[in-house]
């Protein structure tokens, strides 16, 4: 039987499916006769020492619900050479020598700190941002997709009543994935995204001028978080067009509550590989998914690794929503 502690902690924004990953890790790690340890908030639960022992039912139950049973936080201290060679002294006291970080970029550059202090670290991506570019997929942006297109479509009932257009706000930083699969679902007749710049007059005002003359008369404008700015672009609309508007932002209600299947399903793939990348002795890698496949890469390697854009999707985006 293998004597090795592996923990395992949640960092930056809580994402649905992280704790169907934390099940996982902790499953797959007893099963392979490690011990396995929970840290409280992120970062700062290694820097305090806020972890405890997890057996198969501290993680029963958990599939289904949204957040994180761990907490989760953003740590400055941990932000810091001497954070994270506390962090590390502190890991070495308490016998752990492995941790499973799920999170975003942010947790992965943590991941890869502690790597470096001497604690070998895997990354699994969890955001609802989808905004890792070493992967196709993070855990939780089926979810906040679909929660998005719930309140759009609740936000529809009523613009379509008042023959009225709706700016709506989508989260996302500084990505544009979200707005842009929420816009599709939703038939948004623009959708706005950092990654494309755009034209007030020709993608806003001539496009809705043009759909209203072969009929429509209710608008649904989606605009990311990454490019902002919906009370006045709300305003400035009204002003061109006369049609009243108004402006949404849909906020932190699109990262909680249930996961969805899909998340679920590969929260649990992920966190079952890192759990086994540990217990074979690897160490700086980041599980992630490339061609449909969840594989794992060099975490400083994915770290470099620039994101693409699915312009591809936008412009049929564009043509169709019409
Ligand atoms: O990264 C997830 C996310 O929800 C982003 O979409 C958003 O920009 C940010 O976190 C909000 O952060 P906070 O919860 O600190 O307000």
């Amino acid at each position: 039987m293998s004597t090795k502690t592996i923990a395992v902690l949640t960092s930056g924004g809580d994402a649905p499916g992280m704790n169907a990953a934390v099940r996982a890790v902790v499953r797959s790690g007893i099963s392979f006769g490690m011990r396995v340890m929970g840290i409280r908030r992120g970062y700062n639960g290694l820097l305090n020492g806020d972890v405890f022992e997890m057996n198969l039912r501290s993680v029963s139950d958990i599939i289904h619900h949204g957040g994180t049973t761990l907490y989760t936080a953003r740590s400055p201290e941990f932000n810091t050479p001497e954070g994270v060679q506390k962090a590390a002294d502190n890991c070495r006291k308490m016998g752990i020598n492995g941790v499973v970080v799920i999170g975003g970029d942010g947790s992965f550059r943590g991941a890869r700190d502690l790597t470096g202090a001497g604690i070998p670290c895997i990354g699994v991506p969890g955001t609802i941002d989808n905004d890792i570019a070493s992967s196709e997929y993070t855990i939780g942006f089926d979810t906040a997709m679909n929660t998005a297109v719930e309140m759009v479509d609740r936000l529809r009932d009523t613009t379509e009543s008042h023959d009225r257009c709706s700016v709506v706000e989508v989260m996302g930083r500084r990505c544009g994935d979200l707005a842009l699969q929420t816009g599709i679902a939703v038939g948004a007749t623009t959708i706005l995204v950092p990654e494309i710049p755009f034209d007030f007059h020709k993608d806003i005002v001539e496009r809705m001028r043009f759909t209203q003359k072969t009929g429509k008369k209710h608008f649904i404008i989606v605009v990311a978080e990454g490019v902002g700015g919906v009370d006045k672009l709300a305003k400035d609309i009204e002003k061109e067009t006369g049609i009243e508007t108004r402006a949404t932002v849909l906020g932190h209600v699109q990262r909680g509550g249930s996961p969805t299947l899909r998340d679920r399903v590969v929260a649990s793939e992920m966190g079952y590989y890192a759990s086994e990348l540990l217990n074979n002795g690897k160490s700086n890698r980041v599980i992630v998914m490339r061609g449909g496949k969840i594989v794992d890469l060099d975490i400083t390697e994915a770290l470099e690794m620039k994101r693409v854009f699915d312009k591809h999707l936008y412009d049929i985006a564009h043509k169709i929503s019409i």
